[in-house]
């Protein structure tokens, strides 16, 4: 099979993590025979430093001639005060989400068994390792409602100098489409779904869980449904996690739970995400930012960049059996050991503990061998 990967490596750790998603998929496509052609380009803060602009129309031009997207991470202290649609993530994640239509995005959290150590709970709450599937919608909600600011009118002298408004705006397709795609994801696995909302306090929430209940009961009797305010869900996230499975939420709880949901699988390092246009269409990334307090000291996990490589193959070219052996040799390398820094612990010993590009090759061992 060949295939034309856009890569988007961005700032920060970005860059780093990348090189070893590109050197896992060059082995990946050796050993199962495909040919991966990637054209690189540039996103983020390095795209204004060198174009004036975080999305430029180069990169447009690369990403809408490829069958996927592999993304590193973007932004950076240095352009946090640039003009909002210029920064890295106003000015080019969420239009890459909004013009390529990527309303769907899946964030397994997922603990691998060798590293029930680095995970923040006690290992008898996670007896018998974790899968949750967070489907988060990504394209909607208080992210994308801010346009409506100037048709806001409030009653003459309720405000007083600066103000600032964020709308959460949720549309009942909006609602029905992320319903589908958590739905066939549940079905595939326990038939157990949980919307999460803010249904006692928001509006936006209240119609939220109107629209899954009706879709649900329409569509899949089958599936267990329950609903949880999304407070009460992150404690319980944080103290009984295997009480879920696939959840599905709105745009800005699904962030904040997810980066919960990454700390409780050992570290926010390890988490891929796949985010799906209606077509199929895809552009996949680790959830985890830039990181630029460690940028260029080959500290940085690329596992989550490696697994989202793997999610990528699954997901976007239906390549099954070669997303299960990156996630195999991943599985092999923690068993014997191998950590880098944020998933090591006091016991690792230190020549165990591998830099990026150290952990990156070590993937690249292992998958050849599988
Ligand atoms: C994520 C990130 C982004 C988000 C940022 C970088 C804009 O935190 O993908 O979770 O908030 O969606
Ligand atoms: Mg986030």
């Amino acid at each position: 099979m060949k295939k034309y990967i856009a890569v988007l490596a961005g700032d920060g750790i970005g860059p780093e993590i990348m090189k070893e998603g590109l050197k896992v998929l060059d082995v990946l496509a050796k050993k199962f025979g495909h040919t991966f052609e990637y054209k690189e380009a540039l996103v983020g803060g390095c795209a204004y430093d060198k174009y004036g602009h975080p999305l430029p129309d180069e990169t447009k031009t690369i990403c809408n001639n490829a069958d996927a997207i592999y993304f590193g991470a973007v932004g950076g202290p240095k352009w946090e005060n640039l003009p909002a649609e210029l920064t890295p993530e106003r000015g080019a994640l969420l239009p890459l989400r909004a013009i390529y239509g990527l309303f769907a995005n899946l964030r397994p959290a997922v603990i691998f068994g060798p590293l029930a150590d680095a995970a923040s709970l006690k290992s008898d709450r996670l007896k018998g390792g974790l899968d949750i599937l967070i489907v988060r919608e990504l394209t909607g909600g208080v992210y994308f409602g801010k346009n409506k600011v100037k048709s806001i009118t409030l009653k003459e002298g309720t405000v007083q100098g600066e103000y600032a408004v964020d709308y959460m705006i949720y549309s009942v397709p909006e609602i029905q489409r992320i319903a589908k795609v958590a739905c066939e994801a549940a079905m595939k696995r326990s038939k157990k779904l949980t919307s999460i909302d803010k249904a006692n306090i928001l509006e936006s929430s209240k119609l939220w869980r109107k629209v899954i209940v009706d879709y649900v009961q329409k569509n899949y009797p089958q599936i267990q449904l329950n609903h949880m305010y999304v407070d009460n869900a992150a404690m319980q996230l944080a103290t009984n996690p295997k009480q879920f499975d696939v959840i599905v939420t709105e745009n800005m709880f699904g962030d904040i739970l997810s980066d919960l949901a990454s700390a409780i699988t050992g570290s926010i390092g390890m988490l891929p995400s796949a985010s799906l246009s209606e077509t199929g269409f895809g552009l996949f990334e680790p959830i985890h930012g830039s990181a630029p307090d460690i940028a260029g000291q080959g500290k940085a996990n690329p596992l989550a960049q490696i697994l989202s490589g793997a999610m990528m193959l699954k997901y976007a070219f239906g390549l099954g059996k070669e997303s299960n052996a990156i996630e195999q040799a991943i599985m092999a390398v923690l068993e014997d050991g191998y950590r880098t820094g944020d998933i090591a612990s006091a016991a690792t010993p230190k020549d165990k503990i591998l830099s990026t590009s150290g952990m990156g090759s070590k993937v690249a061992e292992y998958l050849t061998k599988i």
